[in-house]
């Protein structure tokens, strides 16, 4: 079961309504999850009104506008604001995304913002991600070979290097992950779609040699088992990948490997 670290008496509460931006002709409301570990007081949401002719048009301007000109303490990642890196996902308007490449036209009314769901939370839109990490990490994400390494690069076939696409281009947000309701539920044994995902972009590369050793890491009932191909993970996938399809061609291989 997902051990939340909320506060016991955990209910979100109305926080503050912050000042709007003197002066402004053009602002957007702005309703962004706070927790502090530190403070004691439980999680809420602030009320936050973003100039948008001072701001960028992406949902993560408008978060670092807050942060640098009404509330330093907002807590959030970020890096490369291209989605590229991950690090922004979040829960945006309802749905997991990227901040980053989320536009704020793209919402009706306010923005409502909550940090990836049933993580522990580190701080306000912060999730703890070291389950997640250490999953990623049991599926050995690298390239494993026993014939001697070539002199130059490992070939691949344009056929094989094809079969790779849909999978390569992974970012590792755990958008798909924190969208899954068997992860919700089984996520410290169910490995979820982002780390199946990553497993099987290894299982079908043609220079691995490990497939065996990845297949039986993964019979399992809960590690690979708890998919009901509910496909939240496709629908909310911001690189518009399909964890659900790579999860149906493991099992389609642990039943091919029995014939
Ligand atoms: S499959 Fe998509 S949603 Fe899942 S971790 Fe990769 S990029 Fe993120
Ligand atoms: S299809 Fe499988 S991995 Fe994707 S959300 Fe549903 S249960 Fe989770
Ligand atoms: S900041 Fe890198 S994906 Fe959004």
């Amino acid at each position: 079961m997902v051990q939340l670290t909320l506060p016991k008496n955990s209910q979100i509460t109305e926080g503050k309504v912050w000042d709007k931006p003197e002066g402004a002709k053009n602002t957007r409301e702005f309703r962004v999850y706070r927790w502090n570990p530190e403070d004691g007081v439980n999680p809420h949401i602030d009320v936050f009104y973003v100039d948008l002719d001072d701001c960028g048009p992406m949902v993560l301007d408008a978060l670092l506008w807050i942060k640098n000109t009404v509330d330093p303490t907002l807590t959030l990642r970020r890096s490369c604001r291209e989605g590229v890196c991950g690090s922004c996902a979040m829960n945006i308007d309802g749905m997991n995304t990227l901040a980053c490449t989320k536009g704020m036209d793209e919402i009706d009314g306010p923005v409502k913002v909550y940090p990836l769901p049933h993580m522990p939370v580190i701080k306000d839109l912060v999730p703890d991600l070291t389950n997640f990490y250490a999953q990623l990490r049991s599926i050995e994400p690298w390239l494993k070979t026993v014939t001697p390494e070539p002199e130059k690069e490992w070939r691949q076939s344009h056929e094989d290097r094809a079969k790779l696409d849909g999978l390569y281009e992974c970012i590792l947000c755990a958008c798909c992950s924190t969208s899954c309701p068997s992860y919700w539920w089984n996520g410290d044994r169910y490995l979820g779609p982002a780390v199946l995902l990553q497993s099987y972009r290894w299982i079908v590369d043609s220079r691995d040699e490990a497939t065996g050793e990845r297949l039986d890491n993964l019979e399992d009932p809960f590690r690979l088992y708890r998919c009901h191909t509910i496909m939240n993970c496709a629908q909310t996938c911001p690189k518009g990948l399909n964890p659900a399809k790579a999860i149906a061609e493991i099992k389609k291989k642990m039943v091919e490997r029995r014939i």
